[in-house]
């Protein structure tokens, strides 16, 4: 049987790494898995090659490359890279160059990879959090989501997946628990008592698949996550993993957005955002739903007990 092939866009990072690597962990799936990478030479290029991907030189930024790249595949993984770069029209001109590409290839399904556009819900003259970069509340999170016409006007048939915070930041992206001047560990998470939608990054990739295999999902938006749960029941997750115990320090996001690191202002926005909205945002994210895409979704528990020791407790 012909196996039916996805390009991967991101195939060496998070979201699409996990795809790859669930495409060649079902050899009887029916899928093949193109992984594109700007250089076909790094470690992690060779490791996706030596587990059975096709690995293929692209760069989202160069049209003909990507159009060479989407030829004669069945689907396609679109994600951007809003932390690269911080700039919401350079992600948005990125994906328009994946939807065309996806056209000009005559793809059957594309998995585009998007975040609600939060302005649905604040608008920009809503005082409650402030406007960034002139047009946008959370601009990564409204650039995805304003990106998602693209694909519909490029007529492509595309299913829309909302993902979730992944609790892989707490390794990478500085949001694990801090010690204070007491010794004491804390977590920040600035959303008082609301829930937080989270997922083991590595399940994205997965439940992407999951979404390959329901032809019935096309043209539908839907959404992920592995847990909601309060900075309380994640810190109290964290005490339980690390054997010392973590207390939530849940800032108000005006604090937060003040911290002054890159991005601080949007991140404060975003959780802002998911805590004023606790209920759409959790409900966009259903667990049961996410589980059936991908039946080894993992809860914080689980995610924690693999990955504890790669937390680093500053
Ligand atoms: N962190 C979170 O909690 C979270 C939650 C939801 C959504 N997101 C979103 O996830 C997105 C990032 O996805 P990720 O975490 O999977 O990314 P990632 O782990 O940083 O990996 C991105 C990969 O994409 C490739 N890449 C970067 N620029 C490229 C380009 N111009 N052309 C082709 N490939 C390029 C790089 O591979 P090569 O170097 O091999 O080319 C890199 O390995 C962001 O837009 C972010 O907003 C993040």
């Amino acid at each position: 049987m012909e196996k039916k092939t996805i390009v991967v866009v991101g195939a060496t990072g998070a979201q699409g790494g996990g795809l790859v690597r669930a495409i060649l962990a079902d050899p009887q799936g029916g899928f093949a898995a193109r992984a594109l990478t700007r250089d076909v030479t790094t470690e992690k290029a060779r490791a996706l090659a030596a587990a059975g991907a096709e690995v293929v030189a692209a760069d989202v930024d160069d049209a003909a490359s990507l159009r060479r790249a989407f030829a004669g595949a069945y689907g396609a993984f679109c994600v951007t890279f809003f932390w690269d770069h911080f700039s919401p029209e350079k992600e948005q001109a990125q994906a328009k160059a994946m939807a065309q590409a996806g056209k000009d290839a005559g793809v059957k399904h594309v998995v585009w990879s998007t975040l609600e556009d939060t302005r649905k819900w604040v608008p920009l003259d809503d005082p409650r959090m402030p406007t960034l970069q002139g047009k946008y509340k959370v601009p990564h999170f409204d650039a995805k989501g304003e990106a998602n016409r693209f694909f519909a006007e490029a007529g492509v048939p595309t299913t829309c997946l909302n993902t979730s915070f992944y609790w892989d930041n707490l390794v990478h992206f500085g949001m694990g628990p801090k010690r204070g001047e007491d010794g004491k560990l804390s977590f920040v998470l600035p959303m008082g008592d609301r829930k937080l939608p989270g997922i083991a990054a590595e399940d994205i990739g997965r439940c992407a698949y999951g979404v390959f295999k329901r032809a019935d999902l096309i043209g539908k938006t839907v959404g992920i996550a592995g847990e909601h749960l309060t900075g309380a029941q994640m810190a109290a997750e964290l005490s339980k993993a690390l054997g010392q115990p973590v207390s939530h320090a849940a800032v108000p996001p005006d604090v937060y957005r003040s911290f002054g690191f890159p991005g601080a202002d949007d991140l404060g926005n975003m959780f802002q955002f998911k805590a004023d909205f606790e209920t759409d945002y959790c409900a966009a994210r259903d667990l049961g739903f996410s589980r059936s895409l991908n039946p080894k979704l993992q809860t914080f528990a689980q995610w924690l007990a693999a990955n504890k020791e790669r937390i680093p407790l500053g």
